[in-house]
């Protein structure tokens, strides 16, 4: 495998121009600077696909080459609604370029965003290797003045030590700052990214807020005119500031499913229906309905992670924040509770066929990373069952970690393939196709009717119609 050719033409206006704010300032206006974008994966695609669909020239630079060839020939690599077309406009527009050269892209930026991952060690600590290295490779090619923006998912402080390390290193280790007279000037701004999965490409256009975290007027004006024309608001704090939003809106985020996970436990145990509840209480305005669907917990590459950030970040400045502990206690202990029931419904799991639906750790993208399903899934095996798998999206990247396995894992082509012959049907992941599903059908092809659906993608009246045993959360 070869880099691809990477003809990076002349920026459309000298970087020795740069320095001077206001016409760095009518430039951004006018989008006629290029965006670097470091990192292409589920927040740095979509945020550079998204930049230029708003017209900028963006390089989106990766120094994972097989992902850097897969993009130039239109292929995301995963699934996100919206992102292959995007990718595949512009490509041809020649507004998006993928580059494997990192130093280039920041060489020829004026505004560069981090979005290389974040992932996690053992302690729950964010592994910030590659954010380490990235501000280093900046430090090095830093040739006029650079808006660096942090968009990652990284703990408090973070930027900070961006600036530092690139303090550090562009003055080619004297230690001389951007202040200094050799030195070329740059600000660092912390943007945090607020984008689900499966609806990446939407909140790319429409965010429902937009933080900037900034130390110069200058870093404020480029983002605010930047951001403006998306028309939202915009709040402007402190680099640390924007940092904390981050972590407080995943973590409370995660609290709102810990809690009505709890309370669906305690509406099954007097006898009481959760999205009643969940409906009830969500429709106070200080309260809100979103993140109330009761189920087997919260997953994927952020919630879980970005709530043991914050654990870690909390007990290293020796803050008491036992609470964050408990939300992500009582997450790990659902998967526990679904098993019980499929227990419950088929005493003895060894030898049982089980047909799974849904594997992804949400619907509308093939992302298992993290997914309660796959934990739901390993919990069966270990029991002996014999699982037979199905997801719209997921399953060639299942297939990767849990291959095909005779007698144990069988991977299917439909949902009704999975529920052949099977002693109970679990539902993991709520793709609407599901809610559309011929249950009769169903029921005519199982060798026993039970439904465990893990959340809540039926109607109770609809499944007992049908003839079924139904277990589902909370009600
Ligand atoms: C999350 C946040 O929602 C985004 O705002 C944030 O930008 C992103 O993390 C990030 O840090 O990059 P995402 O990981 O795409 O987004 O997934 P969510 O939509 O938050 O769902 C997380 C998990 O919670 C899923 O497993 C989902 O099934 C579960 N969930 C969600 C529930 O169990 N109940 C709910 O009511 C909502």
């Amino acid at each position: 495998m070869s880099a691809p050719e990477t003809t990076i033409s002349e920026m459309p206006f000298s970087l020795e121009d740069s320095n001077d704010e206001s016409v760095f300032l009518s430039k951004v206006a006018g989008r006629a600077l290029r965006i670097a974008v470091l990192g292409l994966g589920h927040v740095g695609l979509p945020t550079a696909l998204g930049f230029a669909e708003m017209g900028w020239e963006v390089l989106g630079a990766d120094n994972d080459l097989a992902k850097v060839l897969r993009l130039t020939s239109g292929d995301p690599g995963f699934y996100e609604a919206g992102v292959e077309e995007l990718l595949r406009k512009h490509l041809q527009t020649g507004l998006f370029k993928p580059v494997e050269d990192l130093g280039a892209a920041i060489r020829s930026a004026s505004i560069v965003f981090i979005c290389v991952g974040t992932p996690q060690h053992e302690n729950g600590e964010a592994d910030l290797s590659q954010v380490e290295s990235v501000a280093r490779t900046i430090a090095q090619n830093l040739n006029g003045y650079k808006l660096i923006v942090e968009k990652s998912t990284v703990p408090a402080v973070t930027a900070k030590w961006i600036q530092r390390t690139i303090h550090r290193y562009a003055s080619g280790g004297n230690g001389k700052s951007s202040s200094g007279s050799h030195a070329v000037a740059f600000d660092v701004a912390s943007n945090p990214e607020f984008l689900q999965e499966g609806s990446a490409v939407d909140n790319v256009f429409h965010p429902d807020r937009v933080v900037c975290g900034v130390e110069s007027e200058r870093a404020s004006r480029i983002l605010t005119a930047m951001y403006g024309p998306l028309q939202r608001p915009i709040i402007t704090t402190d680099l640390n500031t924007a940092e904390l939003t981050k972590h407080a809106s995943n973590s409370f985020l995660a609290m709102k499913i810990s809690f009505i996970n709890m309370v669906a436990d305690i509406c099954e145990a007097i006898g009481a229906d959760v999205t009643k509840v969940a409906q009830g209480i969500g429709m106070d305005p200080r309260i809100g309905s979103a993140f109330f669907q009761a189920g087997i917990g919260f997953g994927g590459y952020c919630l879980p992670k970005d709530l043991r950030a914050f654990i870690h970040l909390a007990d290293s400045y020796g803050v008491d924040f036992s609470l964050l502990k408990e939300i992500e206690a009582i997450n790990q202990r659902r998967v526990e509770v679904l098993i019980k029931k499929v227990r419950q419904a088929l005493w003895v799991l060894r030898d049982k066929v089980i047909g799974v639906l849904g594997l992804a750790f949400k619907p509308g993208t093939d992302d298992i990373r993290e997914a309660p399903s796959l934990r739901v899934i390993r919990a069966l095996l270990d029991e002996g069952a014999r699982l037979q798998l199905y997801d719209p999206k997921a399953m060639p990247n299942v297939q990767r970690i849990l291959p095909a396995e005779e007698g144990r894992i069988r991977y299917c082509q439909t949902p009704y393939e999975a529920a052949r012959a099977a002693q109970a049907l679990l539902v993991l992941t709520e793709w609407n196709e599901f809610r559309d599903l011929d249950l009769h059908r169903i029921r005519e092809l199982m060798e026993v009717p039970v439904i465990v659906d893990g959340r809540n993608v039926f109607a109770p009246e609809q499944v007992h119609r049908a003839g079924f045993e139904y277990l589902s959360v909370g009600r």
